[in-house]
């Protein structure tokens, strides 16, 4: 394993701890493939599927020498990963499939797949002698960074937008005991600041330009492919917002396919919110990248100036993928259908179903086509906006598919006017 330069190819040692390249692009983890190919196969990962014992009864760490191949005492696991899919005949009948595989990430330790490249990035900074990690986050990754720098006994420092992250992300952070600094600006701002901070003080910087975090996000499009029996599905679609997760999965598709593992990568769509899209203005008008001042109700990803957009792209180009917008409205009403079908979403993840719905329509996917959306994190992380939308209190968003509480008189009359 090395670390290697996307632009320029320089090569760094993998216990160096960086993130770019001395030419200020971002740095990638090579892994030895063609050793590889002797070893790894689909036997060896489904025979690990039925290990109950630390480390491979982790949905990451099953796949450790295509993650990070280090030693056993480095890795900090809850374990993660190992969700479920889900199928939904109202989903598939709102975007227009026959049939879609809801993949959710929700159902990881802290409830969103941020704790598959969590993982790696604390057994890193452990790794590399780490005690103090910091991180800029819409909310996700602060939860994940908090809880596990605190299994790992590190102090932990999240830098968050001011008043707009999610409740429930906010509150673990607190909980897990990351001090919690929030900054007065956007996401964007926090991020410049973050790698400023990290680089004056010493401490390891766990947003994805990390190069290991990205390593641990790939299992995620391992275990979609692993549970589907190696069957290569037509597309993956998952929200875009910092761009690390989609890097990821292109990644480790590319992987796969080079060790002979599958024979075709699937698709990769990726989908935006329309208030913070640079890499849909990018993709769909063939310029160059230019930031956007981000604006949307999916806090998630309401990002306007990405940091993996040049690994982005160059993994969409891999892939054949295509990069969709949806609006607020599709965002949230998209949410109100996966709620309502019992599997249940935040609302950037439910970007990815509001983007697969547009691009069936599109003609882009085909109706007869086997795709796979991501849930990225659980319904709970964001109670605001669910609630709000049902009490149809969300400025600018139309509550079509409200569900109200109804308030009535403590009796049985009152209870069966109700339910008639
Ligand atoms: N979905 C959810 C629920 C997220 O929390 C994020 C990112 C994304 C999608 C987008 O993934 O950044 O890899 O393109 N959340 C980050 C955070 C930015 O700080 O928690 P991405």
């Amino acid at each position: 394993m090395i670390l290697r330069c996307i632009e320029c190819g320089k090569e760094y040692p993998i216990d160096e701890a960086r993130y770019r390249c001395e030419c200020g692009n971002l740095l990638e983890v090579v892994h030895p493939l063609e050793t590889l190919k002797k070893k790894l196969s689909r036997k060896l990962f489904d025979e690990r599927l039925a290990r109950r014992d630390f480390p491979y009864n982790s949905g990451v760490w099953r796949y450790k020498e295509l993650i990070l191949d280090i030693d056993e005492k480095f890795i900090i696991s809850r374990p993660e990963g190992n969700t479920n899919f889900y199928t939904s005949g109202k989903v598939a009948e709102y975007v227009g499939l026959k049939d879609i595989l809801l993949k959710h990430e929700g159902e990881n330790p802290t409830a969103s797949f941020k704790d598959r490249g969590m993982t790696c990035g604390i057994s890193a900074a452990k790794m590399l002698g780490f005690k103090r990690v910091a991180c800029a986050s819409t909310g996700n990754t602060s939860a994940s960074m908090a809880s596990y720098a605190a299994m790992a006994g590190m102090e932990s420092i999240v830098f968050i937008p001011e008043g707009k992250i999610a409740f429930g992300k906010l509150a673990q952070a607190l909980a897990y005991g990351a001090k919690t600094l929030q900054i007065k600006g956007d996401f964007d701002d926090a991020m410049q600041l973050v790698q400023e901070v990290c680089q004056e003080l010493g401490i390891y910087l766990l947003n994805s330009v990390n190069p290991f975090r990205i390593e641990g996000q790939k299992a995620i499009g391992f275990e979609v492919l692993q549970q589907l029996g190696w069957q290569v599905p037509h597309w993956i679609a998952l929200p875009g917002g910092n761009l690390g997760n989609n890097t990821a999965l292109s990644k480790g598709f590319k992987e796969l396919y080079e060790l002979g593992i599958i024979e075709k990568v699937p698709r990769i769509a990726v989908v935006q919110a329309h208030g913070a899209n640079p890499l849909y203005r990018m993709w769909k008008n063939k310029t160059s990248f230019t930031s956007v001042k981000a604006q949307t109700i999916a806090t998630a990803i309401k990002i306007g100036n990405p940091i993996s957009w040049k690994k982005s792209i160059r993994g969409i180009e891999w892939t054949r993928g295509v990069v969709e917008e949806v609006t607020d409205q599709e965002i949230m009403d998209a949410k109100a259908i996966v709620d309502a079908s019992g599997i249940g979403a935040e609302p950037a993840s439910c970007a990815s179903i509001a983007g697969v719905r547009k691009l069936v329509r599109a003609g882009i996917i085909n109706k007869d086509e086997k795709v796979v959306a991501i849930l990225t994190g659980n319904l709970l992380k964001d109670p605001d906006a669910t609630v709000n939308y049902h009490l149809g209190k969300l400025k600018g968003i139309k509550s079509n598919y409200a569900n109200k509480p109804i308030q009535i008189e403590p009796n049985l009359e009152a209870v069966k006017k109700c339910l008639k």
